[in-house]
């Protein structure tokens, strides 16, 4: 997928803005993608981007809370927090790097800063499961800064490869295609001053879209500055983005993958295909099922 030059680049869709929500225990953040996108985003259920110098936007954290049927992702730009939960898992998520939990069947944990002041920043993103994997074994893997592939494509964009093939390089979360459908891509890119262009090689049928979280990057005659994400249209045989022209460096994220086109059925923290299957996980919770 990754050798194939991008002659047609996808275009921007849509652009939105994120929506200031609180989380967890008042955790201030932006919803990036919300609930009304999973269809058209599928198979990636949501984006939330928190940022701030003020720990009272953040030190609350995320107390003891379940989930059940996909998994999350953290990346971590700045700060410090500290992840346990009831599988015996525990680790430190820290500046440049990410953690990768499957909650599968279920599991109950807490997310909570390590840090009384200074910056927190960093994303979570939800990757739905398929159906026949929903109820697998909860799984955690924390991924420091440095094992994250890092590499500068042709024009001096640097990308962090959080998983996904790109320029010849694999993501640091690598599965075998048959036991992980949706293929994920996900890329940290680093646009210098002055107007690079980096481009990804995509097929059409992977959903994908990129969320600007410093500058401004640009997609055809779309501009998409800090705090937007651009729905990408399915066109194309790839795309390009692009710093714009003069002396301010850029980063975005560009998340992308294939479809799972299963019924999406969510409560909260529990993402399933049916109804049934919420109620299911709403019991297995109360009568401490998950733990
Ligand atoms: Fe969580």
């Amino acid at each position: 997928m990754d050798s194939t030059p991008v002659t047609t680049s996808r275009r921007v869709e849509r652009l939105v803005t994120g929506q200031p929500t609180t989380d967890g225990a008042g955790v201030k953040l932006l919803r990036v993608l919300t609930q009304d996108l999973q269809r058209r985003l599928d198979p990636f259920l949501m984006l939330d981007n928190f940022a701030s110098d003020n720990p009272d936007d953040y030190i609350a954290g995320f107390p003891n809370h379940p989930h059940r049927g996909f998994e999350t992702v953290t990346y971590m730009i700045a700060g410090r927090m500290r992840h346990r939960d009831s599988a015996g898992h525990e680790g430190l998520l820290q500046n440049g790097g990410v953690q990768w939990m499957t909650a599968g069947r279920g599991l109950i944990h807490s997310e909570l800063p390590e840090q009384e002041e200074g910056v927190m920043e960093g994303f979570q993103l939800w990757l739905n499961l398929p159906g026949r994997d929903k109820m697998g074994p909860p799984g955690y893997r924390d991924i420091q800064s440095a094992e994250i592939p890092e590499f500068t494509a042709p024009e001096g964009v640097q990308v962090r490869l959080i998983a996904g093939r790109s320029h010849g390089h694999t993501g640091a979360m690598d599965r075998p295609v048959d036991a992980w459908p949706t293929d994920p891509h996900y890329l940290d890119l680093h646009f210098p001053a002055g107007g690079a262009v980096f481009a990804q090689p995509l097929p059409s049928e992977y959903n994908a879209f990129v969320y600007t979280y410093r500058g401004s990057v640009r997609i055809g005659e779309t501009v998409v500055p800090r705090g937007q994400m651009a729905i990408l249209g399915n066109e194309g045989n790839g795309v390009q983005l692009q710093g714009l022209p003069g002396d301010t460096p850029a980063r975005a994220l560009l998340i992308a993958g294939r479809p799972l086109r299963e019924p999406i059925a969510q409560y909260g923290p529990f993402v399933m295909n049916t109804r049934e299957q919420l109620i299911e996980a709403v019991e297995d919770f109360q009568n401490g099922r998950l733990a």
